[in-house]
C-alpha cells in the first residue's frame, strides 16, 4: 500500500515534470513578486496562463496591483479583460536591452489580441517608442497616438523565450474594452436539444436548482455529459422515481466543474469531482481513456462519450451512449455480495468494472503496471483503492501517451 502511494508519486511527479520542463511558466515567475499577485491572478482566471506558456519569444507587459484595481474598478466582465489583458501579451522578445534600443526609435507590435481574430484592423498592435531620457511609452494602436503608459522594470527575463516588464498601467484600448459576449450567453439546453440530448435538456430546464448550478459555472468552466435521448428515455421512470433533492444531485453529477477538452480527457484521466458533489457527498466520476475512446465510470456502471456537442474554452458539452449513475443514488446490479469473495481480482463484478479485459489487452504495456498486480490481500482492496488503482493506471497510460508523442515529434 505504502509503496504503491510512493509509485503513484513518483510517477505523478515525472509526469509533472516532463509536461512543464520544456517551457515557461508565468504563473510561477510572476509568484515571485507579489506587487504582480493580481495581474497573475487574472491571467489565470481569464484561461490566458497557459496560451502564454505555449508560445516563445513573448513580452508580458505586466501592471502591478494598483494599476490593476484601476482597470478593475471599471467592471469588466471576465471576457473583455480577457481582451484587454491579451493587449499586454506582445508576440515578439523585448528585453530591458532591445527597449531602448529599438530601431529608429519605435516599433509596432503584434499582440495576442491581435492574433485571436477578435480585433478588427490595426487594432491590437502596441506603439513602442523610445523618448528622450530613456522613457519608453507604450499604447494601444487604436489609442490615437497616446502613448501614456511607461516602461518601470524588468521583472523576468528567459532569453528569447519570454519578457516580463512592468509598465505603469494598462493600455487603454476602445476596442479591447468593448463589451464582450461570454458563454453567458450560450444557450446550453438549446445545444443540448438540437443535437440528440433534448429529453435531457428539458428535464435540465424542469429543474430550476441544477439548471441554476449549472449556469453559475458557465463561466468559470464548465464540462457536461448528456445522454442521448434514447437511453436518457428509458431511464426517466428510475429519475422519476427519486426524491426532489436526488433529481437534482443527479442532473447536477453529469456536470463537472472544469473545463475540459477532448485531448485533456485523453491524456489526464482519473477521479473528478461533479457539480453534485458536496462535502461527504461524493458524486465523483472517474475518467478513463483507453486509446481514443474515453469512458466514464462509476461503482454502478460505466459509459462511453459518444459525441461532442460543443468544445471551446470554458465550455465543453458530450454525449454518452448511456445514463451514468451515480453510486449514492443508485444500487449496483443485484449480484454483489458483501463478502470478500467476490473481490478476488478476475470476475468479481467490481474488478470487472474497473479494468475491463479488452482495455488490458489493447493499452500499451507501460499501463502493466505493478499496480495492476492481483498480488494484493483481497480485504485490501477496498472500493477506495480501486479509484486509485485506475488513477495510477491512467498516469501511467497519460505518461506513455506523453512520450510516445515525443518520439513522434522528434
Ligand atoms: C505553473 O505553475 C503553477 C504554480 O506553481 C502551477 O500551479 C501550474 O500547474 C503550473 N503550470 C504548468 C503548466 O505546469
Ligand atoms: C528607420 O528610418 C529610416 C530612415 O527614415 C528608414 O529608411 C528605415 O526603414 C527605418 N527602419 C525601420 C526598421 O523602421
Ligand atoms: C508610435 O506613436 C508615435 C506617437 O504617436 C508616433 O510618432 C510613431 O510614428 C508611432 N510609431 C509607429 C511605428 O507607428
Ligand atoms: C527556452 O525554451 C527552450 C525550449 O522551449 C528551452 O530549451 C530553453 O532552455 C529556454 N530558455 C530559457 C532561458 O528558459
Ligand atoms: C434556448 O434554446 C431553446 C431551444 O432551442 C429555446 O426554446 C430557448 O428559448 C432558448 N433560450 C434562450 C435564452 O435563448
Ligand atoms: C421505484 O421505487 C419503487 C419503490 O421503491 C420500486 O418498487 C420501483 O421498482 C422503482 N422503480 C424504478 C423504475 O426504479
Amino acid at each position: 500500500m505504502q509503496q504503491r502511494q510512493h509509485l503513484a508519486l513518483l510517477i505523478f511527479s515525472v509526469f509533472v515534470l516532463f509536461q512543464t520542463s520544456n517551457g515557461h511558466n508565468i504563473t510561477r515567475l510572476l509568484a515571485k513578486h507579489p506587487s504582480l499577485s493580481t495581474f497573475n491572478h487574472y491571467l489565470t482566471l481569464t484561461h490566458l496562463a497557459p496560451e502564454i506558456n505555449r508560445r516563445t519569444t513573448i513580452t508580458v507587459l505586466a501592471l502591478d496591483n494598483a494599476a490593476m484595481s484601476a482597470l478593475l474598478d471599471k467592471n469588466p466582465s471576465i471576457y473583455t479583460l480577457k481582451n484587454i489583458l491579451s493587449l499586454h501579451v506582445l508576440l515578439d522578445y523585448f528585453g530591458a536591452k532591445k527597449l531602448h534600443q529599438i530601431t529608429n526609435g519605435t516599433a509596432l507590435a503584434a499582440t495576442m489580441f491581435q492574433a485571436t481574430g477578435v480585433a478588427p484592423g490595426v487594432s491590437g498592435f502596441v506603439n513602442i517608442t523610445d523618448f528622450k531620457g530613456g522613457k519608453v511609452g507604450f499604447g494601444a494602436e487604436d489609442n490615437g497616438g497616446n502613448l501614456e503608459s511607461f516602461f518601470v522594470k524588468s521583472v523576468e527575463e528567459l532569453p528569447y523565450n519570454i519578457s516580463v516588464i512592468q509598465i505603469t498601467k494598462a493600455l487603454p484600448s476602445a476596442v479591447a474594452e468593448a463589451p464582450t459576449p461570454g458563454p453567458s450567453q450560450l444557450n446550453l439546453t438549446g445545444i443540448m436539444s438540437a443535437h440528440g440530448c433534448k429529453v435531457f435538456a428539458d428535464t435540465l430546464l424542469a429543474n430550476p436548482e441544477a439548471m441554476g448550478t449549472y449556469e453559475d459555472n458557465v463561466n468559470g468552466g464548465l464540462t457536461v455529459f448528456c445522454p442521448l435521448d434514447d437511453p436518457f428515455k428509458a431511464f426517466l421512470p428510475k429519475y422519476k422515481n427519486l426524491t426532489a433533492a436526488g433529481k437534482a444531485s443527479f442532473l447536477e453529477f453529469c456536470g463537472v466543474p472544469i473545463y475540459l477538452s477532448m485531448s485533456m480527457m485523453r491524456s489526464n484521466n482519473g477521479l473528478m469531482n461533479t457539480l453534485a458533489t458536496d462535502g461527504a457527498k461524493k458524486f465523483d466520476l472517474t475518467v478513463q481513456n483507453d486509446g481514443q475512446e474515453v469512458t466514464l465510470k462509476t461503482k454502478i456502471n460505466t459509459v462511453k462519450i459518444v459525441g461532442t456537442l460543443l468544445d471551446e474554452q470554458p465550455v465543453a458539452i458530450y454525449t454518452t451512449d448511456k445514463v451514468l449513475m451515480p453510486r449514492e443514488l443508485f444500487k449496483a446490479a443485484p449480484t454483489p455480495a458483501p463478502a470478500p469473495a467476490p473481490e478476488e481480482p478476475a470476475d468479481a463484478p467490481k474488478s470487472s468494472k474497473s479494468k475491463s479485459k479488452s482495455k488490458s489487452k489493447s493499452a500499451p504495456a507501460s499501463d502493466e503496471s505493478p499496480a495492476y498486480s492481483p498480488d494484493e490481500d483481497p480485504a485490501d482492496q477496498t472500493a477506495d483503492d480501486n479509484a486509485a488503482v485506475s488513477f495510477v493506471g491512467g498516469r501511467f497510460a497519460a505518461l506513455g501517451l506523453s512520450f510516445l508523442l515525443l518520439f513522434l515529434l522528434l
